[in-house]
């Protein structure tokens, strides 16, 4: 597939760098320095174009940014942006990081499909950055789960295929909607990692029994 990454960063290259060793064709774009930006993907044998060349380009957009700059960062898209599949990576983290900017009534993927009406938006929050540049992206023996919340079917199948690719385990939660409460549970890792000093080598796992094991009895 080809994918345009906007947010050439920690996450931004850590998933273009696994992607492109699953032989991806990646164009990054977005970041304040150019030049830097193009060494890098020189390095990562991927090309470097504006925001609109990038969505232009991709099959699948991924967006990796601050939450800051969302905003600005999804204006470059150009005045008529083709319909893409949009896997936005990005925590709607407040400023100092000390919190979630909006949560529970909305979510940060609802938000960015307002600002992103071209794109069929899938809110899936990858693994920490340093997991992503590691060579080994396991915790234990497990892949780090990784929900995938998206309206449309196709596209949460799509993102979720990538997010195996990048050596994190896809869960389809269903609807954007669903962000509302997977953001907070990103959020959540992101103070035991760095509040409470866990370090970034953490991920959620699911347990889903099997009807097979039994019936659980109501109360
Ligand atoms: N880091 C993690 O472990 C992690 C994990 C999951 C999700 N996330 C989320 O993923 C998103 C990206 O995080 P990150 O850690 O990759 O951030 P980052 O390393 O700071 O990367 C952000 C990218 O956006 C570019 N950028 C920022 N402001 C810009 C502007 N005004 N104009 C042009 N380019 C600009 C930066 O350019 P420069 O390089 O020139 O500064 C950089 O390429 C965030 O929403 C974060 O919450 C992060």
């Amino acid at each position: 597939m080809r994918i345009g990454i906007i947010g050439a960063g920690n996450v931004g290259i850590g998933v273009a760098r696994r992607l492109i060793a699953k032989g991806h064709a990646v164009m990054l774009s977005f970041c304040l320095d150019m030049d830097r930006l193009a060494s890098t993907a020189a390095g990562l044998r991927a090309r470097v174009g504006t925001v609109s060349e990038a969505v232009e380009f991709a099959d699948v957009v991924v967006l990796a940014v601050p939450w800051g700059v969302v905003p600005e960062a999804l204006s470059q898209v150009g005045t008529e942006p083709p319909q893409r599949i949009l896997w936005d990576c990005t925590n709607a983290l407040k400023p100092d990081l000390s919190g979630l900017a909006i949560g529970t009534e909305t979510s940060g993927g609802e938000e960015v499909a307002k600002l992103a009406p071209w794109a069929s938006v899938v809110k899936a929050i990858p693994p920490f950055a340093q997991m992503l540049h590691s060579p080994n992206m396991l915790i234990g023996d497990k892949r780090t789960d990784v929900f995938v919340c998206g309206d449309d079917e196709n596209a949460r199948t799509v993102v979720s295929r990538l997010v195996r690719e990048i050596d994190a385990q896809p869960i389809d939660a269903g609807p954007l909607s669903l962000a509302r409460y997977a953001e907070p549970a990103a959020m959540l890792l992101v103070t035991l990692a760095y509040a409470r000093n866990w370090g970034p080598r953490i991920g959620m796992s699911v347990l889903r029994g099997d009807p097979a094991q039994g019936p659980l009895h109501g109360v």
